[in-house]
């Protein structure tokens, strides 16, 4: 039925390929947050074997810790650095060659990963995972946007939700591949990490082949006749005067503002509500606690007494996949607004019945924390995890979106390094009703959606900036307090 309803709205060869180009990048942001997940004690004891080697004693089990911490969070410190100059490399290079600059960053990280056992170098790693980290925060602007530009109108929610599809697609694999039996051992762990570096070479290959967003070329860059030849083949129609005169609208638009810098989304009111709904949409991603289950699964499902954890990992990794699939099929049908409140509230009443199956795990069996978990999952797929992504380019046109695209994307790098860094602590404080922290975010963040996030299924860029405009002027005639937002 997807795929009938897809030729339906004609999605050329063209528009099939570069969308699957461009998410090759998100794939690999998956697969570098699940890939280090399960060798953790392997790549350990090689942390020990090269301080050995260095100083003739083993590592202090602080220093241990300390520089495992490093490793796996200063891929976000990587993300929050690169997700910041989105907006600026974007608009310089265009959103093409952008993503094709980015790959450097892909195959120095892998490299330094993938020969840091080798070289007997834990700098190497650490700086390994930054640089593939500040990749992956490039991507995780870089992809949605062009996405979000070459899309037709009615596929917008569905082609976005392809990003995410791509991210779990990339940690399961990073799951499964990171088995003992497979690449997660004392050998092959330097494989698993450097293996990042083929879907780069791919997307390197293919890039070349995929038309720049057309809606940059036109708006932007005001190159009516590459951007009516990228348009030619993205929709393989002869007649693109409808989409053409959409575009000139916007570009009028735009053209009387001023260049709009981050500064100014904070400062001019026609901006600020969207700027703050996306901002809002990152942190209710992030701050669902989403990522404290991808990063401590393992040690979560052996607390609530599940026999194979790292089966039950990766359960919870195929759970993600698939209602990421059912996302994409709701997303054009219910809408934005409509998915991710039902995907809040399910993840909050998960949430709750997790801290009670913790709680009481001494009489309560561990099934119910494993189903719980899997149902806070699935939740998170079928709103939060990919609505989010897409959803700020939506709310912004072409003017503020790249400047928008940078604060949602440091927003949601900032939440995830935090979570991922503090979940640990704040678990050993409150111990089994650490999940209730996120039920009573998740509550809050649904209230908020429902007063505050608009619907943008069907409407076109220009339409729904006007939408937020228009809202303003009639506040503003109301006399109501000038922020807007009122947040
Ligand atoms: C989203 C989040 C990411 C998370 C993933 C889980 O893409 O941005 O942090 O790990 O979903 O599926």
């Amino acid at each position: 039925m997807f795929m009938s309803c897809i030729r339906r709205k004609t999605v050329t060869g063209t528009l099939a390929l570069s969308v699957f180009t461009a998410v090759l990048g998100s794939l690999q942001f998956g697969y570098n947050i699940g890939v280090i997940n399960a060798p953790q004690k392997i790549i350990e004891q090689d942390y020990n074997a090269t301080w050995v080697h260095r100083y003739g004693v083993p590592i202090p089990p602080g220093s241990l810790t300390s520089l495992w911490s490093l490793s796996v969070a200063i891929f976000s410190i990587g993300g929050m650095a690169s997700s910041f100059c989105v907006g600026f490399v974007s608009e310089w290079l265009g959103r093409r060659k952008a993503m094709l600059v980015n790959n450097l960053f892909a195959f120095i990280g892998g490299g330094l990963m993938g020969m840091s056992k080798v070289c007997r170098s834990i700098e190497m790693m650490v700086l390994g995972r930054f640089i593939i980290g500040a990749y992956c925060g490039l991507a995780s602007g870089l992809t949605p946007m062009y996405v979000g530009e070459i899309a037709p109108t009615s596929l917008r929610g569905a082609l976005g939700t392809l990003h995410q599809l791509a991210i779990v697609t990339g940690i399961l694999i990073a799951q499964v591949l990171g088995l003992e039996a497979l690449l997660g051992s004392e050998d092959l762990w330097p494989v698993l990490l450097g293996v990042t570096v083929l879907p780069t070479v791919l997307q390197m290959v293919l890039l070349p082949f995929c038309p720049e967003s057309p809606r940059f070329l036109y708006i932007v860059r005001c190159q009516e006749r590459q951007a009516k030849h990228g348009l030619f083949r993205l929709t393989g129609r002869q007649d693109v005067g409808d989409i053409l005169a959409e575009m000139k609208e916007e570009k009028r638009r735009m053209d009387m503002e001023r260049k709009v810098s981050i500064l100014e989304l904070f400062r001019n009111h026609v901006y600020r509500q969207p700027i703050v709904i996306a901002i809002l949409l990152q942190l209710s991603q992030q701050l669902s606690g989403i990522n404290a289950i991808f990063y401590y699964s393992t040690s979560i499902f052996m607390k609530a007494g599940v026999q194979s954890p790292v089966y039950a990992t990766i359960g919870a990794g195929v759970v993600n996949c698939a209602f990421t699939v059912v996302s994409l099929f709701l997303v054009e049908r219910m809408g934005r607004r409509t998915l991710h409140m039902l995907g809040l509230a399910g993840m909050c009443v998960c949430a709750i019945v997790m801290t009670i199956a913790l709680a009481l795990s001494d009489s309560i069996p561990a099934f119910v924390s494993m189903l719980a978990i899997f149902g806070f999952v699935a939740f998170f797929e079928v709103g939060p995890g990919p609505i989010p992504w897409f959803f700020v380019a939506e709310l912004f046109s072409q003017g503020p979106r790249p400047a928008a695209m940078a604060v949602a994307g440091f927003s949601n790098w900032t939440a995830n390094f935090l979570v991922g860094m503090g979940f640990q602590y704040v678990a050993d404080l409150c111990g089994p009703y650490v999940f209730l922290i996120f039920a009573v975010l998740l509550a809050f963040f649904l209230v908020f959606t429902f007063f505050r996030v608009p619907e943008t299924r069907g409407k076109t860029f220009d339409q729904i900036s006007a939408n937020f405009g228009l809202e303003l002027t009639t506040e503003l005639e109301n006399l109501n307090p000038p922020d807007f937002g009122g947040l």
